[in-house]
């Protein structure tokens, strides 16, 4: 299995460093416009080999597409990071001819790809690559549930925590559906768990309304406190996808897709749950969402057909 990931700034460096540290991937092949960026970072990551054991290979080239050819999963990180107080929506303008350039570029070499789109605004990029490649919508993945839900999971556990219940995030069961955008993401509370019990049962409805709030500006928070946006949790977040894609493990998880009716919407990517595997998009998940769970996610859509309608303006 080969593996590209565009971009080797914080994010995409993230994404090769963990699934070269999973070691499934016979080759990962990083890939940047910055002079030496990608191999430099490639051989400071195969310099971990010996001490995590790995027998992947990572590969770092400048501009150089050719060196991406066969790849089976390629990974989009292209563009600028938001800086503390903007919107990822305002990152339009430039990112939207960046992400249209790679994964022209990227198709040329490796026309099977399936490709993870986590550029920001991401479900506009989505948007945009589906449209642009008029490629089957299973081969089109976003990345932003995965992350929103792992945020969520970090701030129920919190939330536990605070209330006297001894919680991690790996005890906590939760989903973010919706745009990866602020203001208007879906922490589903109502199918959120602690260990299978509703965290309705350990919480009050203000803590849970703390832990959703904390979990939508997630992401603007780590802007806040490191001038740039995070790398972590995004970097494992996409590398989760990657590896549901290669291990073609079938796991149910959110992710931004195109929509041809499911939940009742059409001609928009955003977040639902869809089971993952070698294909890409296996099968997109209807689940119930409470009555107040279906008005926000409504406005989410609402949101993300907005930012589509600026995408032709950004590509002038
Ligand atoms: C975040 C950015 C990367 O949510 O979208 O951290």
């Amino acid at each position: 299995m080969k593996v590209t990931v565009v971009g080797s700034g914080n994010v995409g460096a993230t994404v090769a460093n963990v699934l070269a540290a999973k070691g499934f991937a016979s080759e990962i092949v990083l890939i940047d416009i910055k002079e030496g960026l990608s191999e430099g970072k490639a051989m400071d990551m195969m310099q971990t080999a010996h001490m995590l054991n790995f027998d992947t290979t990572v590969v770092g080239v400048t501009n150089d597409y050719a060196a991406t050819a066969g790849s089976q999963v390629v990974v989009v990180t292209s563009g600028i990071p938001r800086k503390p107080g903007m919107t990822r929506e305002q990152l339009i303008g430039t990112n939207a001819k960046i992400v249209k350039s790679v994964v022209d570029q990227i198709l040329e070499h490796s026309p099977e790809a399936i490709l993870i789109i986590v550029s920001n605004p991401m479900d506009a990029m989505t948007y945009l690559t589906l449209k642009d490649t008029k490629l089957p919508r299973n081969r089109i993945i976003g990345q932003g549930g995965m992350l929103d839900s792992s945020r969520f999971r970090y701030y129920l556990a919190e939330a536990l925590k605070e209330a006297g219940y001894p919680a991690t995030p790996t005890d906590i069961d939760g989903m973010v559906v919706g745009g990866h955008a602020d203001k208007t993401m879906v922490p589903l509370v109502s199918l959120a768990t602690y260990r299978g019990i509703p965290v309705t049962q350990f919480l009050s409805e203000e803590a849970i309304q703390k832990a959703v709030e904390a979990t939508k500006v997630g992401g603007a928070t780590c802007t806040k406190l490191l001038g740039t946006s995070a790398w972590y949790a995004p970097g494992a977040a996409a590398a989760a996808l990657v590896e549901a894609i290669a291990l073609d493990a079938k796991k149910l998880i959110p992710c931004c897709v195109y929509l041809e009716g499911e939940y009742g919407e059409k001609d928009l990517c955003i977040g639902v749950p869809v089971i993952l595997g070698k294909n890409g998009i296996e099968k997109i998940v209807e689940v119930e969402f409470s009555e107040a769970e279906k008005a926000k996610f409504a406005e989410s859509v609402a949101a993300a057909r907005e930012v589509n309608s600026k995408l032709a303006d950004a590509l002038k």
